[in-house]
């Protein structure tokens, strides 16, 4: 649990969530632009990421990686060194946004949040161009927004039209 930055109240608290597991929800008011958590873990490379979380050996997806750069990338789970920020759920309407700063991440609120509201932000996870469809699939999601997209990847980049070549 988070304090305020007077020290006095919590921002958040982690309970169960109806999109999935556990969740992070507002403790109280959270204005626009505050930064409310960091993303933490252990810094690993891609290779090692991937060996940990094989999507091939998985029946469902769970995982707790956040690309930092082309390089790095962060293992927030728990048992290696993740916090709260780790529980925050994905979102295809999200209310916060994950910042990179330097070498950190850090969750900020997109816009003001009512106490007891769910805080998510878009995971957007990297397409690679081979499986995808198959992909869209394994990650689907349950953000239950009205424009879910139905997974957690990042969107297809559109065609561009035609008639916009012109
Ligand atoms: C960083 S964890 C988030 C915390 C998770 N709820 C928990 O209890 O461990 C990321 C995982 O949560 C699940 N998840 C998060 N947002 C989701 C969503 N919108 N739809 C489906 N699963 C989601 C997926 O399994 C994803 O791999
Ligand atoms: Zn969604």
């Amino acid at each position: 649990m988070s304090m305020s930055r007077n020290g006095r109240e919590p921002l958040y608290v982690v309970r169960n969530s109806p999109i999935h597991g556990r969740g992070v929800f507002a403790a109280r008011y959270i204005r626009a632009g505050t930064r409310i958590v960091e993303y933490t873990g252990e810094r690993i490379s891609n290779r090692e990421a991937d060996r940990r979380y094989d999507d091939t050996r998985m029946k469902r997806h769970h995982t707790f990686l956040f690309t930092l750069d082309k390089k790095t990338v962060i293992d927030g789970a728990i048992e290696t060194g993740g916090g709260d920020a780790s529980y925050i759920n994905h979102s295809c309407d999200p209310n916060c946004e994950a910042i990179i700063t330097g070498k950190k991440i850090f969750i900020h609120a997109l816009r003001g949040i009512y106490p007891g509201t769910e805080l998510a932000y878009d995971y957007q996870y990297e397409r690679t161009g081979r499986n995808d469809a198959k992909l869209e699939k394994f990650y689907f999601c349950k953000c239950g927004a009205e424009n879910c997209r139905g997974s957690i990847m990042k969107p297809a980049k559109k065609k561009r039209s035609r008639s916009r070549r012109k």
